[in-house]
């Protein structure tokens, strides 16, 4: 019998008494994502030998989108050849370097290497571009639906300035919208292509976003008040669906530059989630703060990823034409779901869509709100969802997941972890649980 000690055994009622006591009110507070809670649902149901069309996962089956060969082999061979060991806080110089040169030759940037910090993700330097600019009780301002931003403004103890998207802006907070928070937001944060809706801005679109920061960052320069900061998180930005141009805030507003940061990672670019190589671009004066927070915090990636990102984005004949082979698994996902809906929406089934324009997701609208399925009412998203799961072995998030907590039947539906077979069978029996309920 292995020892445990008493305090691991589970207590029940003193248990609980017991981490109300331990816990932190930050700790306390803290909340599982509600994807992970549909996605295990949706676990237990195969696990009953239930065939489901999983369309909840924001990332990729390795099966159906591997991360690029060319840069696992180098990643093996920087791995047996000792590359393990701690990198400069802000990253290799080498990867730093290669950034620059991927976003001159593909985005027209002009950064220098010392305005690249390195992160194990997104994420890590997204937390150290929030802690360098947050106070607790700032304003934090973003869009909803959004992945996950409702999660860190939590933690930075922040102001929620949420900001309401409606379908007709595609779901993107627009330039009157941001306008409207700016005075109390002390960081606006973007992401286009968008989680969740698959939705990208256009030029125009965000020039207006950027021209309301910009306005506001005058406004403070002459009254002394600390700047928006303004972080793009372009994490999908190479996964655009054809003729899509990626727009990015320093190109229609150069005078942003002072307090504009973007984030981006390898995480969805080369469909590696779990190899954890992500970062910033700041503004140079800003920059050794951000690399100071991510030594502290140890959010470095690690060596031997850096060093076969580093090599991988110096081989643009490779990485374009990987790129291409995971841009045409996803569109030709995304194109069976819209044909679906394009053809049920016009035969009169209360669906809808928005077209899809980059990233692994299509924003869908069910309207079922109202109607009664096997004498069950539907009221809620919720209510939709599970039918859709129950009924027909189609698995989608609803916006609530994303902070929109509006009850108007819109859903996520993410195509990374879905083969072509398992999507088309899942789109038949939907097929059939609508036309079952009718129009
Ligand atoms: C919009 C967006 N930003 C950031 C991330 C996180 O990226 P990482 O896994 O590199 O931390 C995700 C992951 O799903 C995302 O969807």
């Amino acid at each position: 019998m292995p020892h445990v000690p008493a305090d691991f055994l589970p207590l029940g009622e003193a248990a609980r008494i017991e981490t109300q006591r331990a816990l932190s009110p930050l700790a306390l507070g803290l909340e599982d994502s509600m994807i992970r809670h549909v996605a295990a649902e949706v676990w237990a149901l195969q696990a009953e030998g239930q065939e489901v069309c999983n369309l909840t996962i924001g990332d990729f089956a390795p099966a159906e989108f591997p991360v690029p060969a060319a840069f696992l082999d180098r990643l093996e061979q920087e791995l047996r050849s000792g590359q393990t060991n701690y990198t400069p806080s802000d990253g290799i110089p080498e990867l730093r370097r290669a950034v620059v040169d991927l976003y001159r030759r593909e985005l027209g940037l002009e950064f220098a290497p010392e305005a690249v910090v390195i992160g194990g993700g997104a994420r890590p330097v997204m937390f150290a571009v929030f802690a360098c600019f947050l106070t607790a009780g700032d304003g934090f301002a973003y869009g909803v639906p959004s992945w996950n931003t409702q999660y860190y403004v939590y933690l930075m103890g922040c102001e929620h300035l949420a900001i309401r998207t409606q379908a007709a802006s595609r779901f993107l907070p627009t330039g009157a919208q941001v306008a409207e928070v700016l005075p109390r937001a002390r960081l606006l944060i973007l992401n286009s292509p968008l989680n969740p809706t698959g939705t990208a801005y256009r030029a125009e679109e965000l020039q207006a976003v950027c021209e309301a920061v910009l306005a506001e960052n005058r406004r403070r320069q002459s009254d002394g008040r600390p700047p928006v900061i303004l972080v793009y998180d372009m994490v999908y930005w190479t996964l655009t669906g054809p003729g899509q141009a990626h727009v990015h805030p320093l190109a229609l507003v150069p005078e942003l530059s002072p307090w504009t940061v973007y984030v981006d990672a390898i995480s969805k670019s080369l469909s590696a989630t779990g190899l954890r190589v992500g970062w910033a671009v700041a503004p140079l004066h800003l920059k050794p703060a951000l690399k100071f927070y991510v030594g502290h915090t140890g959010g470095f990636a690690p060596r031997a990823e850096q060093r076969a990102a580093a090599w991988y984005f110096g081989q643009p004949d490779i990485l374009l034409q990987d790129r291409a082979v995971l841009n045409r698994g996803i569109r030709e996902r995304l194109a069976m779901l819209v044909e679906a809906m394009s053809a049920w929406k016009a035969a009169g089934l209360p669906v809808d869509f928005i077209p899809p324009e980059g990233g692994i997701y299509l924003s869908t609208r069910f309207a079922l709100h109202g109607r009664t399925v096997d004498g069950v009412r539907l009221a809620t998203n919720e209510d939709v969802r599970r039918l859709l799961l129950q009924k027909a072995g189609v698995a989608v998030v609803p916006f609530q997941g994303f902070g929109l907590d509006e009850e108007s039947g819109w859903f996520r539906m993410s195509v990374g972890g879905v083969g072509r077979t398992s999507l088309q069978r899942g789109l038949e029996r939907l097929q059939a649980l609508l036309t079952s309920i009718g129009s």
